[in-house]
């Protein structure tokens, strides 16, 4: 039985196309998860679930690579999420001076979340909008054509108010 994606964004679609090129079998776990990782930012319990149950592998096993390894990472601790995107396509289109706008507003750097704990910054390789280049993923909601005003706009609205 097809396991079902734990929603509609289409960075699931990355991580089936890993899984399917493998023919979903258990030792494609790592790729599995590095798929995840390089689409989403981090490692998410829903992503975790998803995979163990696609690969029919056991959570726990999941769970244990995914601690395991130093090159993956959990989901942050940021009330919120930024995970800009730096592939080619959206790295061509600016995502560095995007991110470099987040470091320098947040006063946070990738990996890291605020000293206040509101925001989480991250990178991703590919979050499967590429025709949006530019596209950064703000908890979740995935905004393409992003410029520098309207990411800053945005990060006011769902992050600083709250402050
Ligand atoms: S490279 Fe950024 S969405 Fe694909």
């Amino acid at each position: 039985m097809k396991a079902e994606r734990p929603s509609d964004d289409k960075r699931w679609r990355l991580v089936d196309a890993t899984m399917r090129r493998h023919g979903h079998e258990p030792n494609c776990l790592i790729e599995a998860l590095h798929t995840v990782q390089e689409s989403f930012g981090y490692l998410e319990k829903d992503a975790l679930r998803y995979v163990a149950l696609s690969l029919r592998v056991p959570l726990s096993k999941v769970y244990g690579v995914a601690t395991f390894y130093h090159f993956f990472s959990m989901k942050p601790q940021g009330k919120h999420t930024c995970v800009v995107c730096m592939g080619t396509a959206c790295y061509i289109k600016g995502a560095q001076n995007l991110l470099d706008s987040v470091r320098s507003r947040m006063v946070v750097e990738p990996g890291d979340t605020t000293s206040d704990g509101q925001l989480s910054l991250l990178t991703a390789r590919c979050v499967g909008s590429c025709g949006l280049a530019p596209a950064v993923v703000i908890d979740n909601k995935v905004l393409g054509n992003v410029t520098e005003s309207r990411l800053s706009e945005t990060l006011g609205r769902s992050v600083e108010h709250e402050l």
